[in-house]
């Protein structure tokens, strides 16, 4: 069996020991030939948009660390360019936008949209060449709520208030967003899978901002849409969904959504973690900052993630995006008490 099935076997509800592991950003700035490939490429989205590039950084974790899984290099912010809002990565800034009002809903453009977003399935065809056949190719996408917090800020915000205000006051301007966000996010992952992607994560890195009844409209709702869009024409490609920060809300996200899997972030405690196992694979959860500090308080996150979920279908992951200034042997050392025998 190849470690491309392993994966897919873990999401779809096996135990495997020891589990499959990769990073959420792991292709990135803590990697010097990552630093050095995104030097050449000028800018962030010249990355994204070229698939020489964009190709050999994704395989830079891989030749290093052999993980079971490669994630697409790629931005969730991809999708709104293609729908005709403009954006920038400016060194040290984030994401940059002009800011959205609900006149410019209806002015979304999506005339280009698969023209725009072809070197990134070019990337995903030659990625499935290139890599080894066990390694499993994971493409991803925003989801539509967390698209929209940047769209209408225009950048990152600690609390996404423009986008919590816009959708009170704008409910309707504001469900048309997600709508058309959720259409083509959904058509953009077929493309993905169409162009080999073997599993695919929605990541909603904002799902934590938001109470109980906005949680419904803004997040389940929109996944729940791409989910069903995704499964009408690939019925069986497993699907990771990342609601980060939905605390209590994770327990019945994945009925609600249809996800296959749930990508859970460190806040999540494991015994809650392990009671969302007895209805499928969870993927997580170490704290990025163990993984920065090392030694015991990486031993111990490792331990202790093993301990409580290494016997229900668990994904070995961050809790969140590897961090710049993690030291390179500390991803050595996870990954070795990861695939450690179980004593
Ligand atoms: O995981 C991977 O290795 C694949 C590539 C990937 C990137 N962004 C590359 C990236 C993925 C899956 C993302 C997803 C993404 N992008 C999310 C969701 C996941 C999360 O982290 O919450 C979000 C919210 C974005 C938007 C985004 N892109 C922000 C807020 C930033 C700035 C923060 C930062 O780390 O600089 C980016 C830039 C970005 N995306 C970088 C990388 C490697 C760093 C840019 C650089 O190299 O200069």
């Amino acid at each position: 069996m190849t470690s491309r099935r392993r994966m897919i076997d873990a999401l779809e509800g096996e135990t495997l020991s020891p589990p499959p592991i990769w990073m959420m950003r792991q292709a990135g700035r803590y990697l010097p030939e990552y630093r050095q490939t995104r030097q050449k490429a000028g800018s962030f989205l010249d990355l994204c948009y070229n698939p020489d590039l964009a190709v050999e950084v994704t395989l830079q974790p891989i030749r290093r660390f052999d993980f079971d899984a490669s994630i697409l290099f790629s931005d969730i912010l991809v999708v709104p360019h293609a729908l005709g809002r403009d954006l920038r990565f400016a060194e040290g800034h984030g994401p940059m936008m002009t800011p959205m009002d609900a006149a410019d809903v209806a002015r979304l453009d999506a005339g280009r949209f698969h023209e725009h977003l072809a070197p990134v399935y070019e990337t995903v065809r030659r990625l499935r060449v290139e890599l080894p056949d066990k390694t499993t190719l994971i493409g991803f996408c925003g989801a539509p709520w967390t698209l929209a917090t940047y769209m209408i800020a225009g950048h990152g915000t600690s609390d996404q208030a423009p986008a919590r205000l816009f959708a009170y006051r704008e409910p309707e301007a504001f469900g048309r967003l997600l709508d058309v966000l959720a259409e083509h996010s959904a058509a953009y992952l077929i493309r993905q899978i169409d162009a080999g992607a073997d599993v695919v994560q929605i990541f909603d890195s904002w799902a934590g901002v938001l109470d109980d009844a906005a949680f419904e409209t803004c997040c389940v709702g929109p996944v729940a849409s791409i989910v069903r869009r995704v499964k009408a024409a690939y019925p069986h490609v497993p699907i990771i969904g990342f609601p980060r920060g939905a605390g209590a809300a994770y327990s019945n996200y994945r009925e609600k959504t249809g996800v296959t899997a749930l990508a859970l972030d460190w806040t999540v405690p494991l015994a809650q973690a392990k009671a969302l196992q007895a209805s499928g694979a969870v993927q997580g959860n170490l704290d990025p900052l163990r993984l920065v500090a090392g030694g015991r308080a990486l031993r111990e996150g490792v331990e202790a993630i093993r301990g409580a979920l290494g016997s229900g279908p668990l994904v070995f992951n961050l809790g969140h995006g590897i961090t710049p200034e993690t030291p390179i042997a500390h991803v050595e050392e996870m990954i070795a008490c990861v695939r450690r025998a179980a004593s």
